[in-house]
C-alpha cells in the first residue's frame, strides 16, 4: 500500500487518546512524521512507543496544556526544531463539560471553555501558519455536530464549536493566498473516553451509549480510525477544498433528525 502522508510533519493536539489518538495513528501508518500533545504523561508516552515501534511513520510526545499560550507556543516550536517545517496542525483537544442548562453555568465556566476549545485553536493556528505558509500546508480544525445542529444542555460547548466553524471559513479566506488551505471536520458520536466520561455522568451509562449509537442513522458511532482517515483525506488529498466542515456523523442531522419510522 502506497504511504500518503509520507515524511509530511504534523502536529495534532491532543493526541494520546480519543480522536486525537485515532488521527496519529492514521498518520504514521501513512509515513507521516507525528508531534502530539496531550496534558498527562503515561498515555502520551506509552502511545508514542507503540507507534514507533510500529512505523513506518515516526511520532514525538509533548506534554502541553493547550488552555496555556506558552505551552502552545512550545509545541510549535519543538516541531520546528526536531523536523523543520509543518505540513499540517490538527487542532483537537478539547472538552465537553457535563450537561447542565444555562441557569447554572458561570460565566467563568463559559470563559473557561472558550479558552480551553477556540482560542487554543486559534493560538495554534497563529503561531504555526508562518511555517505552513512556507509549506502550503493546512490545518484541521476538529469542530462537532452540534456545533451545526444545538445539543440540550450545552450552551457554552455548542457556542465552542459554532465558532470553529466559522473561524475556520475566516481562516480560509486569508490564508488562501498562501496556498494554505483551513478546513474542519465535525464529527456525530464517536465512542472515545471523553464519550464514556459523559455517559459514567448519567444514571444509565450502557442506555446513555445505546441512545448515543442510535442517534446515528446507521445506528451505531464513528471510531477513532474514522477519524483519523477523515483527517488524512483532507491533508493529503482535499487539495481542492478549503474552508469546508466535513460532516463526519453517520448521517445523524438527516430525516430532520428522525432515525425510524422512514417509509419503505
Ligand atoms: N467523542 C465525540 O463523540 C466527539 C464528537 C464531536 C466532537 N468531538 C471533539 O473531538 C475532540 C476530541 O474529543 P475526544 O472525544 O477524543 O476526547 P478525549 O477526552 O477522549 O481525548 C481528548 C484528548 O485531548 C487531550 N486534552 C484535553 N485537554 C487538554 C489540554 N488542556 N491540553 C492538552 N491536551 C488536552 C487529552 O489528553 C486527550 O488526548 C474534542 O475537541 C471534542 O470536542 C468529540
Amino acid at each position: 500500500m502506497s504511504l500518503r502522508y509520507h515524511n509530511k510533519v504534523a502536529v495534532v493536539t491532543g493526541g494520546s487518546k480519543g480522536i486525537g489518538r485515532g488521527i496519529v495513528k492514521v498518520f504514521v501508518e501513512n509515513g507521516a512524521k507525528v508531534v502530539f500533545c496531550a496534558r498527562g504523561g503515561a498515555a502520551g508516552e506509552a502511545l508514542e512507543a507503540e507507534l514507533n515501534k510500529a512505523g513506518p511513520g515516526s511520532c514525538t510526545f509533548v506534554s502541553c496544556d493547550i488552555s496555556k499560550e506558552e505551552d502552545i507556543k512550545r509545541l510549535i516550536s519543538v516541531t520546528v526544531e526536531r523536523h523543520g517545517h509543518i505540513d499540517c496542525l490538527v487542532n483537537n483537544a478539547g472538552w465537553h463539560p457535563p450537561h447542565k442548562p444555562t441557569d447554572d453555568t458561570t460565566a467563568e465556566e463559559f470563559r473557561d471553555l472558550l479558552n480551553l476549545n477556540l482560542v487554543s485553536y486559534f493560538l495554534a493556528s497563529k503561531f504555526a501558519l508562518p511555517h505552513l505558509r512556507q509549506r502550503q500546508g493546512n490545518i484541521i480544525n476538529v469542530s462537532s455536530l452540534v456545533g451545526t445542529i444545538g445539543q440540550r444542555d450545552a450552551a457554552p460547548y455548542v457556542a465552542t464549536k459554532g465558532a470553529i466553524i466559522s473561524m475556520t471559513k475566516a481562516m480560509a479566506v486569508d490564508e488562501s493566498r498562501f496556498n494554505v488551505r483551513v478546513n474542519c471536520i465535525s464529527p456525530g458520536n464517536v465512542m472515545t473516553p471523553l464519550w464514556e466520561e459523559l455517559a459514567g455522568q448519567t444514571p444509565d451509562a450502557a442506555a446513555a451509549i445505546k441512545a448515543g449509537e442510535n442517534a446515528q442513522l446507521m445506528g451505531r458511532m464513528g471510531t477513532e480510525a474514522e477519524c483519523g482517515l477523515a483527517a488524512l483525506y483532507l491533508a493529503a488529498d482535499a487539495t481542492f477544498c478549503t474552508g469546508i466542515d466535513l460532516l463526519l456523523s453517520g448521517g445523524a442531522e438527516l430525516n430532520y433528525g428522525f432515525k425510524s419510522q422512514i417509509p419503505s
